[in-house]
């Protein structure tokens, strides 16, 4: 029998099986239950969701004077030198620039730099881009400067454009590149040129696509949409350890990420590159309204993960402040200090929030300090903003929170036993939220057998569903280029150009899709090893989602019987994900050999007969009259 207190496996020559009963619901299952995570890492935003083109464009990563992912272009008889110059830059934010001393140069033997992109740079037939850059001259007639898209391979101008003429103050240039009838293609780069000698500066350089639901600052269209099709309700942001940073001057300081990009001096991340801050946090909370989603805000609590922390008390206080004002900027009326700033920089209207969470992992902070440094951020919170709901990101002793993140990175043996583990939780201690999870099997994302571990996973998630309210996976991105990961098994896997899904994914996917609202009473006899199950019922819609797992190398019988409820129509749908072998996955190349495949069912009755293939997930879709 399996209930919430117990799991019996298969007897030998016995059937197994699994009985429903509708008008005995058990409770609700949480509308909230699978959300996205995310953070700076495995190049997620930079090189990732965050549609910038231009890699390292503001020259911080440099070796010794030259910048990264800059070089110099020098056509005919033209000659000259670029180098960082950290004597002058746009902004106090940028101090630095890039100098362009065109030693020898005229219209025929033009001189400058281009850019190789993230991997490249995905340029497609038909398109506008917006680029943009900062720059100033020491010439009185030094002239425009020349924008090109250009193809790695050929040499060939892709889209070409003037900008107006350089002048001897700092100035922000903006142009347009229009593409024709061009094979799309990810080997070009972006080149910047000028036609006369002297000395030209350069900074903030950038480069747009068209964006989702066109955002000037915004994001990649086909990652949306793959996040978009997981049916998510919440994201948690900004981190993850890109919330804490190395240091405490490392963390995802929000007050540095807000308004123009000029003015962002972007900071390193923990995951060992610069981020841009493109992604700053008003940037953060659009992604959530375009997803109409809403965001679980994680604000940095005083602890860094190279173990430097604040201890609870008066200089706890500023980042307490912080914390507050943050709160402010994302729902505060137009009336308020942080409110004001947010509609000053074009989001007049406040975001939705209910969920807080207060640092992350600080099990890691061996000083002990969690328990005082979450109660002093907790009293000011509840404070202010009484309706907020608070999470902890470990067990405390002595206040209880309204929510504990508990976090599981598994293999899927681990997976399978993990699965059952909230059935027999306390109910009297906080709400969970599982704020990171993943089977980590396959890289640079998940194969089959992890999804079949994430999906064991989600079944007791969904049946303890009145316990935990939230989940979500991480990592959830990864550039699949060399250098791209810093941590194995990640949801969603790209490059320059496209996009897949791992089988992880479209598990996940499966389970949304199919959510349910009520979980009711079940029983199950003589499960085979490796076999998990979670039903709900969405008595609205008349629909019953009965969601089964099979790890094993062998199909698996299931004599299934519904009682209590509408008789069954009978036809119904199943979706199955699987393959013939665990260490089956998708790609970038073979992006869709594990997908979701739907298929009707026929003969449903109150008691039927189905059977489970090998290595899969199914989730059958049952309609009552
Ligand atoms: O998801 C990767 C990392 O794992 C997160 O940044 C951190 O919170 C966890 O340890």
């Amino acid at each position: 029998m399996l209930s919430l207190t117990g799991l019996s496996r298969a007897q030998p020559n016995s059937a197994a099986s699994i009985s429903v009963q509708l008008d005995s619901p058990l409770h609700k299952v949480s509308p909230m239950l699978y959300g996205l995570m995310t953070e700076e890492i495995n190049f997620s935003y930079d090189g990732g969701l965050y549609a910038e083109k231009i890699r390292n464009r503001t020259f911080s990563g440099r070796w010794h004077s030259q910048p990264a992912h800059w070089f110099l272009f020098e056509q005919g008889n033209s000659s000259g030198t670029m180098e960082i110059d950290d004597t002058t830059g746009p902004s106090e934010a940028l101090p630095s620039s890039l100098l362009i001393n065109a030693v020898k140069a005229d219209s025929a033997n033009s001189i400058g730099v281009y850019n190789e992109g993230y991997w490249g740079m995905a340029v497609h037939p038909d398109t506008t881009y917006r680029a943009s850059f900062y720059a100033k001259t020491d010439q009185s007639n030094m002239g425009t400067v020349s924008v090109e898209l250009v193809s790695n391979d050929t040499g060939k101008v892709l889209a070409s454009t003037k900008s107006s003429a350089i002048s001897a103050d700092w100035k922000k240039y903006d142009v347009t590149l229009q593409t024709g009838k061009i094979k799309p293609g990810a080997q070009n780069h972006l080149r910047l040129t000028v036609a006369h000698s002297g000395k030209v500066w350069l900074s903030l350089v950038s480069l747009f696509p068209p964006t989702y639901k066109n955002r000037e600052n915004g994001n990649r269209l086909d990652l949306m949409e793959k996040m978009h099709a997981m049916n998510p309700t919440f994201l948690r942001l900004p981190g993850g350890n890109y919330l804490e940073g190395d240091e405490i001057q490392d963390r995802f300081d929000w007050k540095t990420t807000i308004g123009p990009l000029v003015d962002r001096p972007t900071h390193p991340s923990p995951w060992r590159y610069q981020s841009s801050d493109g992604m700053g946090l008003l940037e953060f909370l659009e992604w959530t309204e375009d997803l109409n989603i809403e965001p679980v805000l994680a604000v940095y609590a005083g602890y860094s993960l190279k173990g430097a922390h604040i201890n609870a008390g008066p200089f706890l206080n500023p980042f307490v402040q912080d914390a507050l004002d943050e709160i402010e900027f994302a729902t505060g009326g137009p009336d308020t200090k942080w409110g004001a700033k947010r509609a000053e920089l074009g989001h007049p209207k406040p975001f939705p929030l209910h969920y807080v969470e207060i640092g992350n992992e600080d099990w890691f902070d061996r000083s002990g300090s969690y328990e005082a440094r979450f109660a002093q951020f907790d009293k000011a919170i509840k404070a202010k903003y009484p309706g907020l709901k608070t999470i902890a990101t470990m067990p405390l002793k002595k206040t209880k929170p309204d929510m504990q993140d508990d976090h599981y990175y598994l293999r899927a043996v681990e997976s399978y036993k993990h699965a059952s583990q909230y059935d027999s939780a306390d109910r009297n201690g906080p709400k969970i939220f599982i704020g990171e999870w993943a089977t980590r099997e396959g890289s640079p994302t998940p194969n089959l057998n992890a999804a079949l571990g994430d999906a064991a996973l989600m079944t007791g998630f969904e049946r303890n569903s009145d316990l935990i309210l939230m989940t979500s996976y991480a990592p959830l991105f990864v550039n699949v280029n060399p250098g791209g990961m810093q941590w194995e098994s990640d949801l969603i896997g790209y490059d320059a150009m496209s996009s897949y899904g791992s089988p992880s994914y479209y598990a996940q996917v499966l389970f949304a899709k199919y959510l349910g609202d009520t979980v009711p009473t079940s029983t199950a006899t003589n499960l085979p090893e490796r076999f998990f199950y979670s039903v709900t019922n969405a008595s609205t819609k008349g629909k019953i989602y009965l969601k089964l797992v099979n790890g094993s190398s062998m199909p698996q019988a299931i004599n299934v019987r519904i009682d209590g409820g509408k008789a069954l129509k009978s036809e119904g749908v199943v979706e199955t994900l699987g393959g013939t072998n665990p260490t089956e996955t998708n790609t970038v190349t073979e992006p869709e050999r594990i997908i979701p495949v739907k298929a009707a069912l026929q003969n449903i009755k109150s008691t039927f007969e189905h059977t489970v293939p090998a290595y899969s997930i199914q989730i059958l879709e049952l309609s009552t009259n």
